[in-house]
């Protein structure tokens, strides 16, 4: 059944679990997310990409809010990364019910005012918004640690910009990286126990892909309630076509089409169970 965003948050940071919000692509991902949900009576998120939305349009929406609303377990839909206005009115305007308005790329007052326009927005049409301070990119590992510092949410900042922009949600960096990471991953667990004590909206923590379940169950003890989880996912479904291409297959589409989804399936499975969403539902 489609909930918002903010009840299954709230319901997570409750009962210290998060919710794993895996961003799709097309049908096969969102069966492939309802059936591991349901299959685990799990709730779940799913997420849209700007850019897959250029892409994908209403029918792509309308298919991932009826997948939602059809599953039997509860689930919501939530843009990600979105620096659009004219895009966030109209997911908000189609039946979404959250939004990450990023403008993670501007500076501090400008990323403020952005934001606290279109949370005044969702808010008005009882939508809710998650804010970035910080800024996540898949790239900080090319970085010198100077740079990486200066891109990791500042806790007196994030206090401040939640305040004044009157956020839902906040997602944090503290040395998580979109895709993947080189080397042992390494998050500032300091940094987000001081956000914790500034803040008590539910956290978000993105680059969830490769994590190990330590710093999975750390990040949850702090207070994250939402996990962006994308590339593990989509490296699955990419293998899947790869080693189908390298065959002189000539298996029925429609059997590729669910094999693919059980492959996805799996990997997202065991996501909710790390994060300890399975059986919450
Ligand atoms: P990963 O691709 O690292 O799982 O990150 C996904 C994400 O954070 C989307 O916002």
């Amino acid at each position: 059944m489609l909930t918002s965003t903010k009840e299954l948050l709230e319901a997570a940071q409750k009962d210290s679990y998060a919710i794993g919000a895996f961003n799709l692509y097309n049908l096969e991902g969102a069966k492939a997310v309802v059936d591991a949900a349901e299959a685990e009576n799990s709730p779940a998120i799913i997420q849209i990409l700007p850019h897959v939305l250029d892409y994908g349009g209403s029918p792509l929406i309308a298919v991932f809010l009826e997948a939602a609303n059809s599953a039997k377990v509860p689930m919501s839909v939530h843009l990600d990364h979105c620096d659009d206005d004219t895009m966030i009115k109209t997911v908000l305007d189609s039946g979404i019910q959250s939004v990450l308005a990023d403008g993670s790329t501007l500076p501090f007052q400008e990323n403020l005012a952005f934001t606290r326009e279109m949370t005044e927005l969702a808010h008005t049409k009882g939508a809710t918004v998650e804010a970035e301070v910080g800024r996540i990119s898949g790239t900080e590992d090319g970085m010198t640690v100077a740079e990486k510092e200066a891109k990791m949410t500042d806790p007196e900042e994030a206090k401040e910009f939640v305040a004044e922009a009157g956020v839902d949600f906040l997602a944090v960096t503290i040395g998580n990286v979109h895709g993947k990471y080189h080397g042992e991953p390494k998050l500032d667990f300091d940094r987000l126990a001081k956000i914790r004590q500034q803040l008590e909206i539910p956290l978000v923590l993105h680059g969830a892909s490769g994590l190990p379940a330590n710093m999975i169950q750390q990040s949850i003890d702090l207070g994250v309630c939402k996990f962006n989880v994308n590339s593990e996912v989509r490296k699955r479904y990419l293998q899947f076509w790869r080693e189908y291409g390298q065959t002189e297959s000539k298996r029925d589409l429609l059997d590729c089409q669910k094999e693919v989804t059980s492959a996805m399936q799996e990997v997202i499975a065991e996501k909710m169970r790390l994060f300890g969403s399975a059986g919450k539902a």
